[in-house]
């Protein structure tokens, strides 16, 4: 299932981040790939390491974490800090899968990615191509979406970026460990929250149908949560 989750940034706070973006060195995205995926990648990705990726990654985590939608779609426990990247001059992603663990020794983490997200930071009319691909049990979606807007996919499908053959196409990448990693499980409970906040604003404050609906999803959140 992927899942739009629309307007995370304003256009002000892309604007912003691009800004803050044209001033940094972008390096060869292949020094970052694993054995197998370096034969089908080919971008520029800025290092982790350099303030600006740390600072501007801090600001996405920031949104994430308060953005209902993302919350309730991904149930996220652990997410990955930030990577952006920038497709231009032919540079695509060739079909792979990405990691299953994830490892960050600087931080003590490791993250099994159960959801990979990309955040836009270019409007679709400033390139062409550069769609994501992804494989999904009802065939491959293509999805170009508007500065601001970030994708959810699985991070098991298959998937990849055509050729950038004009402009350039600047994205966030991240991934994520749910605390709910069986996706139909997890996509059951996402309905069943928006169902319920659809629900609730027309309802009084101890209405118990909604009581009960949520007494449902939590229980339904133990018995799949694995923390
Ligand atoms: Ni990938």
């Amino acid at each position: 299932m992927l899942i739009v989750i629309e307007s995370l940034l304003t256009k002000d706070e892309v604007a912003a981040m691009r800004a803050r973006l044209s001033q940094s060195g972008w390096l060869d995205g292949a020094d970052t790939a694993g054995t197998r995926s370096i034969a089908v990648k080919d971008n520029l990705q800025l290092p982790r390491t350099v303030p600006v990726a740390k600072e501007l990654g801090e600001v996405i985590l920031r949104k994430l974490g308060n953005h209902p939608e993302f919350v309730s779609a991904s149930l996220a426990e652990k997410i990955w800090p930030p990577v952006f990247n920038c497709y231009r001059d032919g540079g695509h992603y060739g079909t792979h899968s990405d990691a299953a663990l994830m490892r960050l020794p600087e931080a003590g983490m490791t993250l099994r990615s159960d959801l990979s997200a990309t955040l836009f930071l270019t409007e679709p009319d400033e390139y062409d191509g550069g769609e994501l691909l992804a494989e999904t049990p009802f065939g491959a979606q293509a999805v170009k979406l508007e500065a601001g807007d970030m994708v959810l996919y699985p991070s098991s499908s298959l998937h990849q970026v055509t050729p950038v053959t004009r402009g350039a196409r600047i994205c966030a990448i991240t991934w994520i460990q749910s605390a709910v990693p069986d996706m139909q499980a997890r996509g059951l409970l996402y309905d069943l929250d928006c169902s319920i906040r659809a629900l609730t604003p027309g309802r009084a404050k101890d209405d118990a149908d909604i009581d009960r609906l949520i007494h449902v999803y939590h229980n339904l959140l133990r018995r799949w949560a694995q923390v």
